[in-house]
């Protein structure tokens, strides 16, 4: 078993143009260090360094894998440095920029553009402690999540898929702005060499479909994430992980348990995120966008958002009713109780072509599959 506790490069270690200042993070995956590049202007760089397979003792440089793991580190390392050549082709304020890479101590580093804030989990720890004040109240869930959906948008029309969507993922920047860190693609392409790296995903985080193999992986799978992330700036702690729901789902009524706290129409559209079936969730980030925006629907309430439908509809009908020669009343788009507006979009053909890039029908390259796990 390789040591989880690796040791980080020495503070001024010069590698690939950039001297390290000092370590920021370390995950089961990799380290993330403080650096500057050679004009003294500060670069986050993240290692490959999976905790599973290397080992490095202080005042080593190359890390060593340990037992038989060398193919699945060199696996790895190619998909860790493929996932962040794609990254390197997002370029949205609410996605992390990456702007370099190189090699040096038989592993690869990602450059990052360097951002201080501090993540969403960090902030939602500190508000949970508060007495007597809710976690994040929804206005800010909205503005923060409004923009992570953005990013994320960007992503998908990128045909990448983020794959490991939490809290602790979600930047804050300095001013408040969100940023997405920390894709997970790597991770679930080296899932063809488990069981070493598995389980991998955060529990509570992660859609259902990621816990068994040969599932189809789309936007519906970030989109889980997204809700179970918005559910955790509610409530202060993880949703009750997918194969837990599976048996004895609790979401619901902890969501129930909310709605002095936060508007129906958010509450739903947590839950419509969080549903089991990939089906049964927003099949695109746009889809899910819209649902933010409308109002909420209540049975025999219309909302400004139908009422251009509804004009329609009546300045149609005369005419039909005269071609048909009979008298029908026009149909009022009234939504049933409970049923949120924003259910209305999921079939995947409204899904499609909506100007995010990415096909709600399974697609080969979209489409990560789960191996060997
Ligand atoms: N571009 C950046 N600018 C500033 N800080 C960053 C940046 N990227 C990462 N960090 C810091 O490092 C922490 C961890 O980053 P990240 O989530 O990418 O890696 P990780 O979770 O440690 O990795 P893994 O799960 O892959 O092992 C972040 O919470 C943040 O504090
Ligand atoms: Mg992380």
């Amino acid at each position: 078993m390789a040591n989880e506790q690796n040791a980080p490069l020495p503070e001024g270690f010069e590698a690939g143009g950039y001297r390290i200042v000092r370590k920021i993070a370390s995950g089961g995956f990799s380290m993330v260090y403080l650096a500057q590049d050679s004009h003294g202007q500060p670069v986050a760089i993240k290692e490959y360094l999976p905790s599973s397979l290397v080992r490095r003792a202080p005042g080593q440089l190359v890390p060593e894998v340990v037992g038989g793991n060398l193919p699945t580190y060199r696996n790895g390392l190619k998909c860790f440095f493929e996932e962040g050549r794609a990254l390197s082709r997002v370029i949205h304020p609410n996605v992390v920029r990456v702007v370099n890479f190189f090699r040096a101590n038989e592993t690869v580093y990602m450059v990052m553009a360097y951002e201080s804030g501090r993540s969403l989990q960090e902030l939602v720890i500190h508000n949970r402690n508060r007495p007597g004040k809710r976690v994040l109240p929804e206005r800010h869930i909205r503005k923060i999540f409004a923009q992570v959906m953005n990013g994320l948008r960007e992503v998908h029309a990128n045909r990448l898929l983020h794959l490991d969507l939490k809290p602790a993922n979600i930047y804050l920047k300095k001013g408040g702005m969100p940023m997405l860190l920390d894709f997970g693609a790597a991770r679930q392409t080296l899932t063809q060499d488990a069981p070493k790296l598995f389980p991998m995903y955060t529990p509570g985080f992660a859609a259902p479909e990621l816990y068994k193999k040969n599932q189809q992986l789309g936007p519906w799978t970030d989109i889980y994430g997204l809700g179970a992330s918005m559910y955790a700036c509610m409530v202060g702690a993880p949703p009750q992980a997918a194969d837990q729901r599976i048996k004895q789902d609790k979401v619901d009524t902890v969501l129930a348990g909310l709605t002095d706290i936060y508007t129906q129409q958010l509450l739903d559209l947590v839950h419509w995120c969080m549903k089991l079936n990939p089906l049964e969730r927003p099949q695109s980030v746009f889809a899910l966008q819209r649902a933010l925006r409308e109002p909420f629907m209540r049975e025999g309430v219309e909302t400004r958002s139908f009422l251009p439908l509804r004009w329609l509809e009546d300045m149609i009908s005369p005419l039909r009713r005269r071609r048909d020669g009979r008298h029908t009343e026009p149909k009022r788009h009234h939504a049933p109780a409970h049923v949120p507006a924003h259910a209305r979009v999921q079939a995947p053909a409204l899904a499609q072509g909506e100007g995010n890039g990415v096909a709600s029908q399974p697609d080969a390259t979209l489409l990560a599959e789960r191996k060997g796990d």
